[in-house]
């Protein structure tokens, strides 16, 4: 994969359409993990300080037209006292007068336009639509890696228009570290993997077999796992249609010779109120138990085969981490991978419920990397080609 960064170019007096992922989780107008924000600011600096003008692109969740519970506003005032300089607001692109407003802005300047989802063409790759935001710029740079695994406006069909386009430090930054996990990884290779819906992660699961030593299972998911085995999970959730999928995998680990680790015990309860609470084997279940995180055994297990790994990818939680009383999985988990970090192994984590996870239980400093993609990351790992990545590669 060729693709051309920004290091060498030469922005003076240059209009930039710089796409980002400030998709961030937002309340009351107080942003609640600026990750997405933090990791641009490489790029923003470098183009600021070569005296571009730069016109940020980003969307903010799936609002359905204008929705003022998505817009943008709050994102700019963090971007703001980040980046210590002011940043000039559009709220609609299409409107008369916004060109010349932006003309006469002088080098360098920071520009943010609206959520680009608010413009319904977004999502289609409306012709004119691309013609008239490519009119703002000469230079397109993709710095946001974490939508990159859509096929819309800002990520797609705009640097399809714009000849000269780039990826920017973060993009850079994203692939370099996910390539690691599938171009000749270090061995033992361990991918950890929960969360709740099996479909989710099978395409990602599939593809790590081709790489991995082993591969844990946590979290709900394992019990579709569990039940294409024929153990009796009780009331836990169980993805009925996915059973024949999860027979799939078990046979696919046996000719590639990957040692899948399910649970062997669980922290169960009648309900999320933890009413009936007790460590039980997975062969043991009541008929009304839920499982809702690892149990005591699962955890050692798990543990003994993540020690002495070289490379280890987390993806999602082991237990409804969210509440205190089923969250101990995914912290001994996630504590077990910071240490191989210190023992410098190559540690990798990302997506949505992940970060939240780290960020609950305090182990943002325990990885090698963080990715800032949530369905992008799992896609990439999975060996499934990114429309927006594609685009930037040279011909
Ligand atoms: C994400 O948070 O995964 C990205 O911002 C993509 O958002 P989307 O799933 O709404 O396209």
């Amino acid at each position: 994969m060729k693709i051309r960064g920004i290091k060498n170019v030469d922005f003076k007096k240059k209009d930039v359409l710089l796409r980002v992922d400030y998709n961030v989780p937002i309340e009351n107008w107080k942003i609640l993990d600026n990750r997405r924000i933090v990791e641009t600011l490489p790029t923003l600096n470098h183009l600021l300080e070569r005296n571009a003008k730069v016109i940020l692109l980003s969307h903010l969740g799936r609002p359905k037209g204008y929705d003022k519970n998505f817009s943008l506003l709050p994102v700019k005032d963090e971007l703001q006292r980040l980046i210590k300089r002011e940043i000039v607001f559009i709220d609609d692109f299409k409107k008369d007068g916004v060109k010349e407003k932006i003309n006469s802005l002088p080098y360098p300047s920071l520009i943010m336009f609206e959520n680009v989802r608010f413009n319904k063409e977004e999502k289609d790759g409306d012709l004119s639509y691309v013609e008239k935001l490519s009119s703002f710029g000469q230079i397109y740079i993709n710095d946001a890696f974490a939508v990159s695994h859509r096929k819309e406006v800002t990520t797609f069909y705009l640097p399809e228009k714009i000849k000269e386009r780039y990826a920017g430090f973060l993009l850079f930054k994203e692939i370099e570290n996910l390539s690691k996990l599938c171009e000749n990884p270090q061995k033992p290779y361990v991918f950890i993997v929960g969360g709740s819906k099996v479909s989710t992660k099978l395409p990602v699961i599939e593809n790590l077999l081709n790489y991995a030593s082993t591969i844990i299972i946590g979290g709900a998911l394992s019990f579709t796992f569990l039940k294409s085995q024929r153990f009796d999970v009780g009331n836990s959730i169980v993805e009925n249609d996915m059973i024949d999928e999860c027979k799939k995998i078990f046979k696919k680990s046996n000719e590639k010779l990957v040692n899948i680790l399910l649970p062997l015990d669980f922290v169960v309860a009648k309900d999320k109120n933890g009413q009936g609470i007790r460590n039980e084997r997975r062969d043991n279940f009541s008929s009304d138990d839920i499982g809702f995180d690892i149990g005591s055994l699962s955890i050692e297990i798990f543990k003994s085969a993540i020690k002495g790994s070289k490379t280890i990818v987390w993806n999602g939680p082991m237990g409804l981490f969210e509440i205190p009383h089923f969250q101990n999985g995914t912290l001994q988990i996630g504590k077990a991978i910071a240490s191989e970090t210190k023992n410098d192994a190559f540690t990798v984590t990302g997506g949505g419920d992940s970060l939240l996870a780290i960020d609950k239980l305090g182990l943002e400093d325990s990885f090698s990397f963080i990715s800032t993609g949530g369905g992008a990351m799992l896609e990439f790992l999975s060996g499934i080609e990114l429309p927006g990545i594609k685009i930037l590669e040279e011909e």
